[in-house]
Order: C-alpha cells, then structure tokens, then sequence
C-alpha cells in the first residue's frame, strides 16, 4: 500500500515536493468533483457525451490507483443535484454510465476488495442506473477494502435540508430537544454518517468552486485544483496531488 506510493515518490524527478513527502500521511478519505469532461470533447471537435466516455476512463484509472496505494474512502462527484439541467440526452447518458462502469469493473472491484457505496437521493434515478449501483453495493458488502463512494444526484444542501427535517421529526415526537442538537447529531443525519470527512478535496478543469459538494463536510478538508481536464487526469497528477497534501500542515484551529 503506502509502499507502492512511496516507490513511486522514489522514482519521481528530484522535486521539491518528493523531497518531504515521506513525512506526510496519505489522504485516508480523497473526494473527487470530476469536472472538464465538456471542455475536452469541445476542445477535439467531438459531442460532449465523448468527453463523458473518455472520463469514464479515467474513473477506473483512478479507483485502481487509489485503491492500490492504500486510500481507505474515494468519494466521486458524478452527477449532481444540478446537472438535471443539462440536455435530456446528456442527462441520459450521463445516468448510463454507472451502469456501464459496473458492468465492465465490478469483477476487480470484488477481486480488489473495495465497497461500493452511494451517496445521494435514489428516488430520481432511472432504475437501470439504480439496479447496477445497489447490485454492486450488494455484491462488495462484505469487502473490507477501499470504500468507492458515488455521489449520485448528489447535492449538498439537499442533504443539509433532509438532515435539518429529521431532527425537526425528532424534536416533534419529543426524542431530542433543540438545545441537545449537537454537530455530532447532525453528521449523524446525513448521507456521510458512516464515513469520515474527506482529507483532501481535488477538483480537476480549473473551476475553483465547490458546486454544493460536501459543504458540510469539507470544512477543514485541504483543497487541490488543477487545470487538467478529468479525461486527461494521469497517475502523475493524482500523486501530485496527494503529494502536495503531505507537505501542507493542518492546524484545525490550533497552532
Ligand atoms: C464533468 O464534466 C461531468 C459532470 C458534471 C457530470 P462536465 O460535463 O461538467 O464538463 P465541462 O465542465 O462542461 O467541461
Ligand atoms: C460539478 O460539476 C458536478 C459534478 C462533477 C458531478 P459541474 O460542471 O456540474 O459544476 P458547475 O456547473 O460548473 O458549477
Ligand atoms: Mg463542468
């Protein structure tokens, strides 16, 4: 696991950045806003959905990579609560593609020992994409892997909206009363509660925002942005990333 990471740190050009890499701690939670699929299609005169495609690529590169180099939890940020917006046949084709990934990756998935979860409201999804998701779930349940977490119409107020109901609920029928309302109480309530709050946020294209991912969670997570586009994003860029990670300090408030 953190051998393999640190091969390849030994191998990399004399940096600055393999020269303190060594001290850091490898991200245990990476979340991913996968972003620039459009922007490399356009770029080579093909249809946006060719960019989708081509990312596809690129999400089993990086769970293979994350997966092998001892990351314990992948969230990917594949299709939003905002994305309903885009064309019809994007939108369609974008809701094909977990289905797609799982059907060609699931047996490597079981066979490297990951977890596929989902993060986000399933009622809106098509049952195809549904079905092949909560199959996989099913079929890596008892893996003690990697966690390969999908944000799925995923949207991070939402789930702030969902959370705040629940606890309404339970202040209604006199469980709870408001003033025990705590931070524990409310990560509880949302779609993270089994997980730990990511490490480190990457967010590929050149977007520097956070699209309503993870807000609540992400509140001392460390930020990476890069110009790359998600379907050109390498091995290269993924441990630059995590590479830069080990050489920030993280205070949480203190000193
Ligand atoms: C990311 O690429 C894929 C999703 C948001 C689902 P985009 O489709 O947003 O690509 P750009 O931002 O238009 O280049
Ligand atoms: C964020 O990317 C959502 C996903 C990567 C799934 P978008 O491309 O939808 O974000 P905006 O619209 O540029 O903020
Ligand atoms: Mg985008």
């Amino acid at each position: 696991m953190l051998e393999k990471f640190t091969k390849w740190k030994a191998n990399l050009a004399a940096t600055d950045l393999s020269d303190q890499a060594e001290e850091g701690q490898l991200p245990q939670h990476v979340a991913i806003i996968m972003d620039g699929n459009g922007r490399w299609a356009k770029q080579k005169g093909l249809p946006r959905i060719a960019g989708h495609r081509e990312g596809m690529k690129t999400v089993t590169s990086t769970v293979r990579i994350a997966s092998n180099i001892g990351i314990e939890v992948l969230t990917l940020y594949a299709f939003s609560t905002e994305n309903w917006k885009r064309p019809k046949k994007e939108v369609d084709y974008l809701l094909r593609l977990p289905e797609r990934f799982l059907n060609a990756e699931l047996p490597q998935l079981i066979e490297n020992n990951v977890q596929v979860r989902l993060m986000g409201t399933t009622e809106d999804l098509p049952s195809y994409t549904l079905s092949a998701v909560e199959k996989a779930i099913e079929d890596t349940k008892h893996n003690t892997g990697m966690i390969l977490n999908f944000a799925l119409n995923y949207g991070s107020r939402f789930e702030l909206v969902e959370a705040v109901k629940l606890i309404g609920k339970q202040v209604e029928r006199g469980e709870l009363s408001a003033d025990m309302i705590s931070e524990q109480h409310i990560h509880e309530q949302l779609m993270t509660s089994q997980l730990k709050d990511p490490d480190l946020l990457i967010r590929t294209s050149g977007e520097i925002r956070l699209s309503n991912f993870m807000l609540w969670q992400l509140a001392y997570s460390e930020f990476w942005f890069t110009d790359v586009l998600w379907p050109d994003f390498k091995e290269q860029d993924f441990m630059e990333a995590i590479a830069v990670y080990q050489k920030r300090k993280r205070r949480f408030g203190g000193v």
